[in-house]
């Protein structure tokens, strides 16, 4: 029997005119995820409330021609470095490699146009699994060596978002891959009552252009303390110098492992729809950032995207990593293969 493949439509062109496709990814639970070639960006994601409710829990826009110009990295793949490089510089076997400063005097999220902004090549393998592919080519956006990505995204029968991650490059290379889906599980208003657990006894504390210093912070007796679910809201506007860094929680929690596999780390409930969503990865790290920069100017799906409106759980290794010996190596080197997992897994209470 022939495996019946994800419904695809033709979802527009971008400002060159490459054609960009939308891929709808269903389940038995009636569950449903949109993909856009463009950015791989999660467009959609229609899961059940605790009424069995269909409701769309990520931010986005029904359009193409928005995600052009451009969001904040709405729902979109991101490489090849996820987060900041410090002074928008690295180096590696003794070469020097000056990137895009996109933010500030540091590079954000791969650079000018990162792995958000490229249209994929997709291949439907079932209705339920779409394969994304995208060769960076050696020099892209200031990095070194040809890098082949593939991104697999997968809706599983138990409500589960699975997102695979694989890559292979011809020159040694620094390499951080992620996604950064904007999640409400309310579907709308703000996040603040949304109660959220991290796996993590540590942080990497920023300076305030948000480039780790380097050390491990204890979460202990700090608003960075999610061991127990707390409300995103609770401590939000403490006078604490990292939030005010952060405008609010943007930062890397070290998760707590036991091992290399998938394991927990984060947990967010809203009370109000009963939706759970539990975040399970094989990276040492976990970016909560929780919207402090969406103003209200962007719109989309019959929303309005305010402050703290969505966060983002964005699994990968910290930020700047390259430039921190003592943190997870992000090197890739010639011939390897980077794979990672991240799982959003969906349920009620
Ligand atoms: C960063 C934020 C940034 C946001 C959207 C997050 O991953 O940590 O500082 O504003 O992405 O660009």
């Amino acid at each position: 029997m022939e495996i019946p493949k994800a419904p695809k439509i033709f979802w527009g062109k971008t400002r060159d005119g490459e054609s960009v496709d939308l891929h709808a990814l269903t389940n038995s639970k009636g569950s449903e995820a949109r993909i856009a070639t463009y950015g791989g960006v999660v467009v959609s994601l229609k899961v059940p409330d605790r009424s069995g409710r269909m409701g769309d829990v990520v931010a986005g826009f029904n359009d193409l021609e928005s995600y052009l110009k451009p969001p904040p990295y709405f729902g979109a793949i991101i490489g090849r470095y996820g987060n900041r490089i410090g002074k928008a510089r690295f180096s590696l076997d003794g070469g020097e490699y000056t990137l895009a400063k996109n933010d500030g005097e540091n590079s954000l999220h791969g650079g000018n146009r990162g792995f958000d902004k490229r249209v994929w090549t997709a291949r439907s393998l079932s209705s339920q699994t779409l394969e994304l592919s995208y060769l960076s080519r050696d020099g892209e956006e200031g990095y070194p060596g040809n890098l082949w990505a593939t991104v697999t995204y997968t809706l599983t029968d138990a409500n589960e978002f699975m997102i695979e991650y694989f890559a292979t490059t011809d020159k040694d290379t620094v390499i951080n891959l992620t996604n950064h889906t904007y999640f409400n599980l309310a579907g709308d208003g703000d996040i603040l009552g949304q109660r959220v657990v991290i796996n993590a006894d540590w942080f990497t504390p920023v300076d305030e252009g948000l480039i780790p210093t380097g050390e491990l912070r204890s979460v202990a007796a700090t608003p960075f303390d999610f061991r127990t679910a707390t409300s995103i809201g609770q401590r939000i506007d403490q006078n604490d110098q990292q939030l005010i860094f952060g405008h609010g929680y943007d930062h890397n929690w070290v998760l707590n492992r036991s091992g290399s596999g998938l394991e927990t780390a984060a947990k967010v409930l809203d009370p109000k729809s009963g939706r759970v969503i539990e975040v399970l990865t094989t990276e040492p790290g976990l970016q909560f950032y929780t919207g402090n920069f969406l103003d209200g100017t962007l719109a989309g799906k019959g929303r309005v995207y305010t402050r703290r409106s969505a966060f983002c759980m964005e699994t990968q290794h910290f930020p700047d990593s390259p430039n921190k010996p003592s943190f997870p190596s992000t090197l890739l080197k010639r011939g390897a293969e980077y794979r990672t997992t991240t799982v959003y897994r969906f349920s009620t209470i």
